[in-house]
C-alpha cells in the first residue's frame, strides 16, 4: 500500500463515527437513516432510463461504499446481489447496521478499489460516489471498475468538482489551480492524527481516464448544491458563490 493510501485509511477509521453521525445529523427518532441510491427518482441528475430503465434484479456493486447509503438504497430498488466495497473496516461497520436498519440484503467487503477482491464480469451496474479523489492511481481504480463489469454494463461514477475544491469561498478567488490535480492534503477540522490526501482531476482528465479504461461515456453532470444539498439546514450559511459553481461530477457511463 502507498503512503497515501495507508493514510486515508487510518483517517477514514478515525473519521467514520464523525462523518456518520453528520449523515444521519437529521434523523428523527425511530426514523431511518437516508440512504440514497444513484438510481432512484430522486437522485441527482435523475435516473437515465435510456441507459438503464430499472436496477431490479440486476447485480450491482458499490465501490468506495463508505457507511453503504448507495449499497442500501440500490438493494431497496431490487438490485440483487448488492456489494459494497471499502477500504475502512470502520465505515463497513456502519454500512452493516445501516443494511440491518432497512432489512435488506448485501453485502459489505473490505477491499481497495485499486485490487479488488471481486471476480472479472461479475456485475451488471456498478456505481462510485465521492471516492475516487482519494485513489492516486485513477487508472487502476477504473480498469478494476471495467475488469468486474460485465460488457455493457453501467458504471455511474460521482467525484467532488475541481472547481469547487479549488474555490475559496471568503475570498471568491481559485486556491487552487482547476489545472493541478494535486495531490492536495486535507486537514479535517475535529483534530484527528491523519490526514486525507485527494486529487482534484480536471473533468476531462476524468472523461479521458473513464475512456482510456473501456468506458463509453454517456451523459455528464455538474451538480450545483441546490441539488445535492437539500437536507441541512446549516446549508443556508454557506457562501454564495459555493451555489454558483458545480458542487460535483457524474458519469453515466457503459462498458465498451
Ligand atoms: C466520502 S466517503 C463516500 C462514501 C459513500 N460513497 C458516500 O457517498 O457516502 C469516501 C469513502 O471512500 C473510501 N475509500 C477511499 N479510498 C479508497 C480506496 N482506495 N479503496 C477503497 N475505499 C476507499 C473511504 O474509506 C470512504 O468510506
Amino acid at each position: 500500500m502507498t503512503e497515501h493510501r495507508q493514510e486515508n485509511r487510518r483517517l477514514w477509521n478515525e473519521w467514520s463515527d464523525d462523518f456518520q453521525s453528520l449523515w444521519n445529523a437529521n434523523t428523527a427518532d425511530g426514523e431511518l437513516p437516508p440512504a440514497p441510491s444513484p438510481f432512484a427518482p430522486d437522485a441527482p441528475g435523475g435516473p437515465q432510463p435510456e441507459i438503464i430503465e430499472s436496477v431490479e434484479g440486476k447485480k450491482y456493486v458499490e465501490l468506495g461504499c463508505g457507511g453503504g447509503q448507495g449499497s442500501v438504497g440500490t438493494a431497496e430498488l431490487g438490485a440483487s446481489p448488492v456489494v459494497g466495497v471499502d477500504f475502512s473496516g470502520e465505515q463497513l461497520r456502519h454500512a452493516e447496521q445501516l443494511r440491518d436498519f432497512y432489512g435488506v440484503d448485501a453485502q459489505f467487503v473490505q477491499g481497495d478499489v485499486t485490487d479488488l477482491p471481486l471476480a472479472d464480469d461479475r456485475f451488471d451496474v456498478a456505481s462510485s460516489e465521492a471516492a475516487f479523489q482519494m485513489v492516486e492511481h485513477l487508472d487502476q481504480a477504473l480498469d478494476e471498475t471495467r475488469r468486474v463489469l460485465r460488457d455493457g454494463g453501467v458504471f455511474v461514477f460521482s467525484v467532488m468538482h475541481p472547481l469547487y475544491e479549488g474555490l475559496d469561498p471568503e475570498t471568491r478567488t481559485i486556491e487552487e489551480s482547476y489545472l493541478d490535480a494535486g495531490p492536495r492534503e486535507v486537514v479535517i477540522d475535529e483534530g484527528y492524527e491523519s490526514t486525507l490526501t485527494v486529487f482534484d482531476r480536471p473533468v476531462a482528465d476524468l472523461h479521458n481516464a473513464l475512456v482510456d479504461a473501456g468506458f463509453e461515456v454517456r451523459r455528464i453532470l455538474e451538480h450545483g448544491n441546490h441539488e445535492v444539498r437539500t437536507t441541512d439546514p446549516d446549508d443556508r450559511d454557506l457562501p454564495d458563490i459555493l451555489w454558483e459553481v458545480p458542487h460535483s461530477v457524474r458519469f453515466w457511463t457503459v462498458a465498451r
